[in-house]
């Protein structure tokens, strides 16, 4: 299990909701307190709602207009009997205090307003309704109240606070001590209920986050070498989806991108490797005549003026592969420069098939374009071009046998003419089809022929074609025949 850091993600998301929840908390608990003494009140008012009006009508309390001291004295004590909880008021009509059942230090209103009376009285109020109460200067608690008439003639009010002052402190007492430890309880258990859906969750969140990061720390310890996993986490959100699939198109470009690097890379090398192999039989073989022709010459014998020649034969075979390096490497680099021109294609391969011809002849293999027609026109670099064809066509004869023929066909199609180049020569195993545009590659069954063949020629012609914006395709069968294919755009 990871640890969580105080800056960490889910430390601070923890503490939001912890906070947010106390808060909450506090406030329902509160409010359930405000909502359950109003309850109460309004409970005990409307059960003691009559009782004014039931001790009113027990016996006058007053004689000969006034407060009588002794009916008052035995009301108040009978009452007594219901509770403590109780405050009785004799009220003058306009609320003056005329007597009252507690001791006269306590009585902090000498008159109160009566307007929550005659409300009750009136019968239109909602209850609980709260009127003054005498004890305090603004507190307010729920009453009773019944006006005391004699003879027709209203003398003043019975007022009874329900809920009084001793009720208050033993409730408060009460509440304290029961509500407290509750409250603490569900604030508490809430809390930690909170804390372990918030891990669960979290843990939920971050589970394809922390995946990948695996696999980004993965990439990072073992390069690209190894196929990254691909990401897909089920049930993730939509957003961290998105990120998972941006993450595998991200890697898979980078593992082709260091491919495609690193196979550039591993094939400069073995190009360099062939070539400088290939480059020393020619070199051993023309020091080794000239140095024989000299030695013989030093000897005061005749030379043997055909070392000079196979010497000479060496040095061109040389010659032709460092030109071909030299134009590959060229090709290679960025900048190459192209003067497309229209060119007649027919005549472009007729003059190539020309230098070829007496090699052909003797080899009794058949050379042949069509059409003819000097009017077809490509946009092309003519001298771009004519390479690619000889060097198609070298290839071709190289490996025919007699009797063999080799057709170049050109066949319009809308803006483009198709070029094929067919041969009825040995053919190209399959296993090496996939290859043969590689520098330096020579199939199984390659004819070396007698000048340098370092294998750059495909390689050569394919980067001449791709400057053309066009790609070269190839088809062969063992024992029938070559065909290599390329578009060119119309001029
Ligand atoms: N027309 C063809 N018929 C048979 N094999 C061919 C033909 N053209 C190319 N190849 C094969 O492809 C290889 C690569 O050709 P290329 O790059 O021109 O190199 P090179 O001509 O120096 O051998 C040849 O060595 C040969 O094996
Ligand atoms: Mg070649």
């Amino acid at each position: 299990m990871t640890s969580f850091p105080i800056n960490s993600l889910f430390s601070r998301l923890a503490l939001v909701l912890m906070v947010s929840f106390l808060l909450l908390g506090l406030m329902l608990v509160q409010l359930s307190r405000q909502l359950d003494a109003s309850f109460q009140e309004q409970v005990t008012q409307k059960l003691h709602l009559s009782l004014a009006e039931h001790i009113v009508h027990e016996g006058p309390l007053f004689i000969e207009g006034k407060p009588d001291p002794a009916a008052v004295e035995r009301a108040f004590h009978n009452m007594m009997i219901l509770g403590k909880g109780f405050e009785f008021y004799l009220l003058a009509p306009d609320g003056t205090l005329l007597n009252y059942s507690a001791p006269p230090e306590k009585i902090r209103r000498k008159r109160i307003p009566t307007a929550a009376i005659e409300q009750v009285l009136a019968g239109q109020s909602t209850l609980p309704l709260r009127g003054p109460d005498p004890r305090d200067p603004i507190r307010e608690k729920v009453f009773s109240v019944a006006p005391v008439m004699i003879d027709g003639q209203m003398l003043g009010y019975l007022y009874i606070i329900i809920n009084g002052e001793i009720y208050d402190s033993v409730a408060a007492q009460v509440a304290d001590s029961a509500w407290l430890p509750f409250a603490l309880l569900m604030l508490g258990s809430g809390a930690l209920f909170l804390l372990a859906s918030t891990l669960g969750l979290f843990a939920w969140l971050t589970r394809p986050l922390s995946r990948l990061s695996d696999a980004i720390g993965a990439m990072e310890t073992q390069g690209f070498k190894t196929p990254s996993l691909a990401l897909n986490t089920p049930g993730a959100a939509r957003e961290v989806r998105q990120l998972e699939q941006a993450f595998n198109t991200l890697s898979h470009r980078l593992q082709l991108q260091y491919r495609k690097v690193k196979s550039v890379d591993e094939m400069r090398r073995e190009l360099l490797a062939h070539v400088s192999h290939d480059l020393r039989t020619p070199l051993a073989s023309l020091q080794g005549y000239l140095e024989t022709w000299m030695l013989q010459q030093r000897k005061g014998q005749q030379p043997d003026p055909a070392y000079v020649e196979i010497a000479q034969q060496n040095a061109a075979k040389i010659h032709k592969m460092v030109d071909q390096l030299m134009e590959l490497a060229r090709l290679e680099s960025d900048q190459v420069p192209m003067r497309i021109e229209s060119v007649s294609i027919a005549e472009l391969v007729q003059d190539v098939l020309q230098k070829y011809r007496p090699a052909a002849e003797a080899k009794k293999v058949l050379l042949d374009v069509s059409p003819k027609d000097p009017g077809l026109q490509v946009a092309a670099d003519i001298e771009k071009l004519e390479r690619v064809f000889t060097n198609l066509v070298d290839n071709a004869l190289r490996h025919c046998h007699s009797g063999d023929s080799i057709r170049i066909q050109l066949l319009q199609d809308d803006q483009l003419v198709k070029v094929s180049v067919s041969d009825s020569g040995i053919g190209i195993p399959a296993s090496d089809l996939p290859h043969i545009f590689d520098a330096h590659y020579k199939a199984a069954n390659s004819i070396r022929g007698d000048a340098a063949h370092s294998g750059l020629g495909l390689a050569i012609t394919k980067r001449l074609l791709a400057l053309h914006k066009s790609s070269i395709e190839v088809s062969s069968k063992v024992q029938q025949g070559t065909e290599f294919r390329f578009t060119l755009p119309l001029a």
